[in-house]
């Protein structure tokens, strides 16, 4: 199988955040970003396996800022490191100003997909092949992530989290 970089999968969104998409303070619901983040992250990974996809867990997500109604957020979004069928995928959350046209980012989001068949099995996916600086580092940590989000959901036994022990307790 081709290994791909991860501007193959990049995936860029823009919405702008209308009534029904606002919480009682008049600012964006969390629940709607988080769905914006799964479709924006969902073709991310389609587009670097090729394949139907499905979020397997949301391992990060922070809310930094409010979003005022009537907002424009864009979402960018692309695959950080590849697994055997799974894929952890980054999203990235802008905020415009009406004005000056200056984006600033409000959030930061980590989704892991799961390539499968007709059948629902998992199937194998592409490597991925980090470029910039950025690419690198997210792709440095994404087996930390992994490990901790299969821990969380009782898929892996802390005794066996290697990067993470290696990370609480180096010299072990
Ligand atoms: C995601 C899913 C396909 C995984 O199936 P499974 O039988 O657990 O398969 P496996 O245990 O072989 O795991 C497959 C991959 O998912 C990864 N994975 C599973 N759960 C994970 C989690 N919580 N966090 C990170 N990765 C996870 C595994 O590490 C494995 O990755 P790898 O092949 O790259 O090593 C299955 O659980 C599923 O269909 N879930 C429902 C998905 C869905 O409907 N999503 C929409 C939400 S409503």
């Amino acid at each position: 199988m081709q290994s791909k970089t991860a501007k193959e999968s990049l995936t860029i969104q823009t919405q702008v955040v209308l009534p029904n998409d606002t919480n009682v303070m008049g600012n964006l619901f969390g629940g709607r970003l988080l769905q914006w983040m799964d479709i924006v992250a969902s073709i991310a990974a389609h587009r670097h396996c090729k394949r139907v996809v499905v979020t397997a867990s949301v391992n990060n997500v922070s809310f930094n800022n409010p979003i005022n109604h009537a907002s424009i957020v864009t979402l960018e979004s692309k695959v950080s490191r590849a697994f055997t069928t799974s894929m952890e995928v980054y999203i990235d959350v802008w905020v415009e100003d009406h004005v000056s046209g200056v984006k600033l980012k409000c959030n930061e989001a980590i989704y892991t997909f799961v390539a499968i068949d007709q059948n629902g099995s998992p199937l194998s996916v592409p490597e991925l092949i980090p470029e910039t600086k950025e690419e690198k580092t997210r792709f440095e940590g994404a087996l930390r992530r992994r490990q901790l989000s299969l821990i969380l959901a009782g898929k892996m036994k802390p005794s066996d989290a290697s990067e993470l022990k290696a990370l609480f307790a180096p010299s072990a």
